[in-house]
């Protein structure tokens, strides 16, 4: 079976984590564990992305030593990924000696395609992007992301010749070599390609001191992006070691905020490394809070870990997966969370389990151990990265499931003596219930384990509900 190589975006260290990058996390996870199922041998990266002016004066802020300071948040990320039931099997931090010395390494393979010029123009910090005059003139020079005025720069920086492999890229886009979800953000990115500069791919050490030393030039540290992007190939052990049975990657889960760099930027670099194109390149929606940009000032910012101590970690990923639209922007409010909670895992879900748990038990149901299969519909939504969609294939036949029950009637078929009709329907019902479960399984991976265990063997009543009324 084909060895899958899935990434995430490493997020900056410079905050807590918060939901958005729950997002990457639950996504990532989710396919991992889908192709583990299929049989697939899997590697999930997760990191951390340290370096940069904006972590920098996030720890002289604070008042403590920037390694102390990311020291710290790494934790915390760590604490976070953890408590995300997240099935990482690789850990990168854009400040471990071994990385910086390969991008170092990444750097001198790539110097052909990199030329010394002036850089005249802007910047915005908090997307650590030089900015182009156009754009600076359509946002009145204010990120609109993060609602900060740009910055003024003239200085003399390294730039990566982009143009040499604009057309490659292109190429590999339009057929379909490396793909970019969705659709429509793989046609923004088409356009955007063709009007793109050559990109500054370093700072002079007087403006960031925080970052990967050039080599061969103590006067300039790397620009933070062409560090955090070799997160992907450094953790594999790249260049010191052969990647190739993991390398390309089968899927890649960014933001699109962060999409272009991926988009542009790291297939140029991959290019002039000689290796091949990521094969997806997933771009998923932001999460608004009751409509807006979710934002500490106005006070609105989910914590993700506050939804999982509530409500249990199988609920947030439900509501994640399913409720958070895997490509758009989608908002969260707590009234839609417990509505679904509610509805769809206490209703639909745990009282499909309750009622054919205690059906079987009082009639001495047993049932074989088989293997579940998951279905053509199913794989092709998966394999699509459509989660959303394949949860929402999966609780229209978990509904189904209860009407059946209800049409069935299976308590009047034991009223009238009926075993061998009864033990045929209840053996039909909770056989199709456990094939359910198992595509559940990438999603709600304990309660599916749950599912199972109550329906092993002889059955037994669940102690508690799967999902208690909330
Ligand atoms: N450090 C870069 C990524 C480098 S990857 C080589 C970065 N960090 S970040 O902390 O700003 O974002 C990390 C991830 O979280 C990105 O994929 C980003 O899109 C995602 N999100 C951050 N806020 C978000 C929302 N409100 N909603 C959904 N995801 C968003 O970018």
């Amino acid at each position: 079976m084909a060895k899958k190589y899935i990434t995430t975006a490493i997020p900056y260290m410079n905050g807590d984590p918060h939901i958005g990058h729950a997002i990457d996390y639950c996504l990532g996870d989710v396919c991992a564990r889908y192709y583990t199922l299929r049989g697939n041998e899997v590697r999930l990266q997760a990191g951390t992305d340290e370096h940069g002016n904006k972590i920098f004066n996030k720890a002289k802020e604070v008042g403590v030593s920037v390694q102390e300071f990311v020291d710290e948040k790494t934790e915390t990320f760590k604490n976070f990924i953890e408590k995300l039931g997240v099935s990482y099997t690789d850990f990168v931090r854009t400040t471990d000696p071994e990385h910086m010395k390969r991008v170092q390494e990444i750097w001198k393979k790539l110097e052909k395609h990199i030329y010394r010029a002036k850089y005249q123009g802007w910047y915005c910090t908090g997307c650590e992007r030089f900015i182009t005059d156009k754009e600076y003139e359509e946002n009145g020079g204010i990120c609109p992301d993060h609602n900060k005025s740009y910055e003024r720069l003239e200085e003399e920086n390294y730039y990566f010749r982009i143009s040499d492999f604009k057309d490659r890229i292109l190429e590999a886009i339009t057929s379909g070599e490396m793909k970019i979800l969705p659709d429509f953000r793989e046609k923004e990115i088409i356009k955007l390609l063709k009007e793109s500069p050559d990109v500054s791919v370093s700072r002079p050490i007087s403006q960031l001191t925080w970052g990967v030393p050039i080599p061969g030039d103590e006067s300039q540290v790397t620009y933070v992006w062409i560090d955090a992007l070799s997160n992907y190939l450094t953790v594999l052990g790249y260049p010191d070691e052969d990647i190739s049975e993991w390398w390309p990657a089968a899927a890649q889960f960014v933001g699109k905020d962060i999409l272009r760099f991926h988009a542009i930027i790291w297939p140029a670099m991959l290019l002039g490394l000689g290796l091949p194109l990521p094969k997806t390149i997933v771009s998923h929606g932001m999460i608004l809070a009751d409509g807006q940009k979710m934002s500490k000032s106005v006070g609105n910012v989910i914590n993700p870990i506050e939804v999982v101590e509530k409500y249990g970690l199988d609920a947030f990923r439900y509501y994640f997966l399913r409720h958070i639209d895997t490509f758009s922007d989608s908002n969260f409010t707590w009234q839609r969370f417990s509505d679904a909670y509610n509805n769809e895992l206490a209703n639909d879900l745990g009282n499909l389990v309750q009622r054919l748990s205690t059906l079987a038990m009082k009639n001495n149901i047993s049932i074989e151990e088989t293997e579940y299969e998951f279905t053509k519909e199913y794989n092709e939504l998966m394999e699509k990265f459509y989660f959303s969609k394949a949860l929402d294939y999966v609780w229209v036949r978990i509904q189904e499931l209860n009407k059946r029950i209800d049409a069935e009637k299976p308590w009047s078929l034991a009223k009238n003596g009926e075993t061998e009709k009864l033990q045929k329907c209840l053996k039909n019902l909770i056989s199709d219930l456990l094939a359910n479960a198992k595509m559940l399984e990438p999603f709600l991976p304990a309660s599916s384990e749950k599912i199972f265990e109550i329906f092993r063997g002889s059955i037994t009543s669940p102690e508690t509900p799967l999902f208690p009324k909330g």
